[in-house]
């Protein structure tokens, strides 16, 4: 098996890291081109995609290393524009990798349409369910030979639930609709069983249908993952309970909780994005997820184990597909999806949950002990010196000279600009 742990991917060249991540899986080379090219959407394929398009918006598409999932080595290509993650996810991985990387379980993919009926006077309420739960064979049945595809694959409908529902406009009734929707998303596939058994609904309930759509706080398809880091790894027991500490805080205070499901979001949505899923239903539905309980809670828990290093878990929806939608329409997307070299969608939404783990872990690793500035500053300071006007090996220089200072603003951008271009160093200054 090849092996993601590298050292220094940051430090080569781009089309060498290219070359690297073409080698490890397998790449065509008309498919690193696509990557090399920047040129990612063609015109047409974006035309079709969505509606009035005037042209793209690209973001960088970085590759996390390092990662181990479930003891298979993982390349893992994020989409963001935010410094730091993709370097914060590596060093994350790179760390766990001492206790065997991060174990990660996918529950079936069971997704919820729900079905929303008005009118089922009060008194009737109980009766008109246990009628559909009655006909709840029949149902299923219709629903499913809907999809034949879905069915062949071993999805389909599985179950109908029935709830109560008290709003301010009075009792309502949501019928959920539980689906296998195999390696899909699901949304087209629910969407379509809800609409058609809506007027079913009706009749049994005298009832009138409303929304018909996907629940996007998806609770039957969620994953879990896990991980291991050894306190010497960071800088000793009195690290581990800073860390710990932070995640108590984050347990307590909603304020906290947002920014610390952040972290863990700036990873999970940058694989999200690379594979083409929609990141908006992930948002939802993690969120959402958090505040199940009435309370929003951070969506990682981390604690010290008996030997006193630190373990930490994650446990979010995640749905995610591999077949239709932009997964297998976006070039891009596609190619990323061979570079994590998952086969289902199960497997997928495993190495994202580890990536939100990471990128959690790797934030409060730096919250908890030197502070996220310093590592943000370099970066930072490149963007604030390239906004300056610096180009080539001055972006570094300019860079170094306001962070060895600590005075990263364009104003003292500008004024360096002016006063190195004359001054260019004949070799890259590191
Ligand atoms: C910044 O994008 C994410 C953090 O704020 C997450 C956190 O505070 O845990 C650093």
């Amino acid at each position: 098996m090849k092996s993601s742990s590298f050292s220094g991917f940051y430090k080569l060249p781009m089309d060498d890291r290219v070359r690297e991540v073409q080698e490890f899986a397998g790449l065509s080379d008309e498919e690193a081109s696509l990557l090399k090219g920047f040129m990612g959407l063609p015109r047409d394929t974006a035309d079709r995609m969505i509606e009035n398009v005037v042209g793209c918006m690209p973001l960088p598409l970085g590759i996390a290393v390092n990662f181990q999932v479930n003891g298979a080595d993982r390349l893992v290509p994020m989409a963001i524009e935010e410094p730091s993650v993709v370097a914060a996810a590596s060093h994350a991985a790179k760390l766990a990798r001492a206790t065997g990387g991060f174990t990660a379980k996918a529950s079936p993919p069971l997704m919820i349409g729900q079905i929303q009926i008005v009118g089922v006077g009060e008194e009737d309420f109980n009766d008109k369910a246990a009628g559909i739960l009655g006909a709840k064979k029949e149902l299923l049945d219709f629903a499913n030979s809907l999809d034949p595809v879905l069915v062949k694959f071993g999805g389909g409908a599985r179950d109908i639930e029935v709830r109560e529902v008290k709003t301010s406009g009075g009792r309502m009734m949501g019928v959920h609709l539980v689906v296998d929707v195999r390696d899909a998303m699901g949304a087209n596939a629910v969407n379509t069983m809800c609409e058609a058994l809506a007027p079913k609904i009706e009749e049994l309930t005298g009832g009138t249908a409303i929304l018909r759509i996907i629940s996007n706080l998806a609770v039957k398809r969620t994953v879990r993952a896990g991980v291991k880091y050894k306190k010497e790894d960071l800088g000793g027991e009195g690290n581990v309970d800073r860390i710990v500490n932070a995640y108590y805080f984050a347990e307590g205070d909603p304020f906290r909780a947002a920014t610390h499901n952040k972290g863990a979001m700036n990873g999970i949505d940058a694989v999200v994005i690379a594979t083409g899923n929609d990141w908006r239903a992930i948002e939802a539905g993690v969120h959402a997820y958090a505040a199940m309980g009435g309370r929003y809670l951070p969506v990682t828990k981390w604690w010290k184990s008996a030997e006193g290093d630190l373990e930490g878990s994650i446990e979010v929806p995640m749905a995610v597909g591999l077949v239709g939608g932009a997964t297998k329409t976006h070039p891009v997307a596609k190619v990323c999806v061979k570079i994590l070299g998952v086969k289902t969608a199960a497997e997928l939404a495993e190495i994202i949950a580890c990536v939100g783990l990471a990128q959690n872990f790797a934030a409060l690793k730096a919250l908890a002990t030197e502070g996220i500035q310093r590592g943000h500053m370099g970066l930072h300071a490149r963007n604030v010196a390239v906004a300056a006007g610096a180009t080539g090996e001055l972006v570094d220089r300019v860079a170094a000279k306001m962070v060895e200072e600590k005075r990263v603003r364009a104003d003292r951008a500008k004024e360096l600009v002016e006063e190195m271009k004359g001054k260019q160093a004949p070799f890259p200054v590191n």
